[in-house]
Order: C-alpha cells, then structure tokens, then sequence
C-alpha cells in the first residue's frame, strides 16, 4: 500500500476515509502514524484493504462501517466478470473475506450487506451494478457524517458547562468518516459555548486514547488530560470527572461491546454515581445478538509483550499473554445511548429504538 501521490506533502483530507475517482480506490489516514505522521494511504486492492484492517490503519465502528462499503464497490471495479451473476458472487467473496478481518464491530458486515444487497436487488447489468455499488458506499459516507452531528446535537444537551468528561479509546473523527460519537458529542457541546475538558484514557495496549484522541482534540484546541488507564479510578474518586462518554462497536439488548476497559470504567461510574453515556448509530445495534454469543477480538500477544515501533520488550519472551480487544458492558451500566434518534435512558429497548 503506497502514499497516495495525488495530496501535496502536508495536506488533510477532510475525512478519514474517502473514494479516490481519478483511479478508482479507498484513500484513509493511516491511523498507526499517528500522532508523529500524518500520512494518507491508497488501497487498490481487497487485500490492501484487509491489511489496513487487520494493522488498525482504519479502525473504530462506524469507519470500519464505510470501510467495508468502499471494499465491496472495489471489488466491483475490480472483477473482469461480465455478466451480473459473475460480478456478485466476485463482491460477496470479496464481502466475506472483508468480514472476517475484525469480528467485533458489526458495523464492518453491516457496511459490507447493505452495499451487496442493494446491488443485487437493483443491479440488472453489470455496469449498473458497479455504479450501485459505489453510489451505496458514497451515501454511507456521506450519511456517516450527518448521522454523527445528530449524535453530537442529541448528546451535547447531557453537557454542561464546565463538565469533565472521561471518555476511552477513539470515539472520534478518526473512528468516523467525520465528526465522531463520543468526540462528535463533545465537539458539538463546544460548538454550543460549553466549555469542556476531556480527561482521555491511554488505552493500552494500541494507546488509540492518547495517540488519536489527544491528537484529535489539540487540532480542534479542546482541552485534554491524558491519563494511563489505571488512574481512571483515582480520577473519579476524587471528583474531578462529571461525565463519562465512550462510542461503541456492537449494542445489543442486553450490553455494550467497546474497547477493553470499558465495562471496568462503568464499574467505577456506577460505584461513584457518574453518568455513563455510550454514543453510537444505530448501524451499531444488534438486536438479534446473544450476549454470551457476540465475538471478541483477540489480538496478537505481541502487541502487549513490545512496546512501540522499536519493538522494546514490555514483557519476558516467554510469557503467556492474553489481548482481547473487547469488553462487555451492561446495559444496567449505562445511564443513556445517544444515537441518531435522540437520547435514551433506561429502560433502554433497543428494537424500539429502531424502530422508532
Ligand atoms: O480497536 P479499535 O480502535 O477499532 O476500537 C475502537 C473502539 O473501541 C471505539 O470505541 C468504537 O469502535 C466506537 S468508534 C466511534
């Protein structure tokens, strides 16, 4: 995967991901640069895509969401099939090879499903197959970033002036094709004239909290204290956090999946009686979903055993390590979702949030 040549050095792109026309590929912000490197790179092929997946180069629900989208119209322009039957079943292997890179979010099948079914439902040649797909996928992106500043409107009234907000991982622009869930909440709580600082997690072992989130709210001149993980507790004994705000990657009845470290930050919520929000779309549900059933991410051991890119040993060889990506949250943990629909608080129904 190379530097797209087309940005001058320096250049931003005004979402983390997007569709190049000029020759037919996915441009993202290579996200494991970050915060040293601002760097945008090309995926030209299905397996750049997985790679880029798989390395977090791309990461967070909802950008994995239009990620899967963009695969699969890819994987339309990129199949020699002439006839409708040939192309589908080239963009359902190509769907399914793409799912199978992260299994948490289900925004990622979800992306993937809506772009293959509506190409199948309206697609009667080849052509207008690959037009449907890449129109679906720009749509989602596009909706992506108004569904988001829904989120940020809904959830900046749970804001007040002068809050201090805990939030985990990267909920942002960055997990997005713009705006973000948890960030986009408090950026449109700024927007609105409230003044608000962030308290953010490091996030071990991938630091997405103080790599991207810190990165991310000192470009939009938000204050933030960047904290290790373990110090959370201390924070919201002492009284110095108000509110807590994480984004998610699977809701379903019962739970919230997010990054791990989640459920403990409820935990610690709960016991001193600060509001716990989860921000999400509703791309993001799963009604269907058994708890027990929903599947966590494992990630390599050496992620946790080095640290950084000078691989510097965080741990002896030899040791046993385990790295779920993923926890589990109860509902009875969560004091409102916000989505695109409005602010719900217990009893939360998801189907009839869905429906509504
Ligand atoms: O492993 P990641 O970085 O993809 O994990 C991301 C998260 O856990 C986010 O909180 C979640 O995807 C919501 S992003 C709006």
């Amino acid at each position: 995967m190379k530097q797209d040549k087309n940005m001058p050095a320096g250049a931003k792109m005004s979402r983390t991901i997007d569709w190049d026309d000029s020759d037919s590929s996915i441009l993202m912000v290579d996200q494991t640069l970050l915060p040293g490197e601002y760097k945008i790179i090309k995926c030209k092929t299905i397996a750049d895509v997985c790679e880029a997946i798989l390395n977090l180069r791309i990461r967070g629900a909802p950008a994995l969401g239009v990620c899967g989208a963009f695969a699969v119209a890819l994987s339309a322009t990129l199949s020699s099939a002439k006839t409708v039957e040939g192309l589908l079943k080239d963009m359902t292997v190509a769907g399914e090879t793409i799912k199978k890179t992260r299994p948490t979010a289900i925004n990622l099948s979800w992306g993937v499903d809506r772009v293959l079914s509506i190409a199948e439902e309206e697609g009667y040649d080849p052509k207008l197959v690959r037009d449907i797909a890449l129109h679906e996928a720009k749509k989602m992106a596009d909706e992506d970033v108004e569904l988001n500043k829904k989120i940020g409107k809904h959830g900046a009234k749970l804001l007040k002036d002068g809050d201090v907000v805990l939030t985990h991982c990267n909920a942002g622009k960055m997990a997005c094709v713009d705006w973000g869930t948890a960030l986009g909440v408090i950026r449109s709580a700024v927007s609105d004239g409230k003044k608000i600082t962030v308290v953010a997690c490091e996030t071990r072992p991938l630091n997405q909290g103080s790599r991207i989130t810190c990165w991310e709210l000192l470009e939009d001149k938000i204050p933030v204290h960047l904290i290790t993980d373990s110090a959370a507790g201390f924070f919201m004994a002492n009284g110095s956090v108000t509110k807590v705000i994480v984004g998610a990657d699977r809701i379903t009845q019962g739970a919230v999946f997010n990054k791990i470290g989640t459920y403990s930050l409820s935990v610690l919520a709960k016991e001193h009686d600060i509001p716990f929000y989860v921000a999400a779309p509703v791309s993001t549900f799963d009604p269907a979903g058994f708890d027990e059933a929903v599947p966590i991410e494992m990630r390599p051991e050496d992620e946790i055993r080095y640290i950084g890119k000078a691989k510097e040993l965080n741990a002896p060889v030899g040791v046993s390590i385990k790295n779920p990506a993923f926890d589990m949250t109860p509902m009875e943990n969560v004091s409102a979702l916000i989505t695109e629909k409005g602010v719900f608080c217990p009893p939360i129904l998801i189907d009839e949030i869905i429906i509504d």
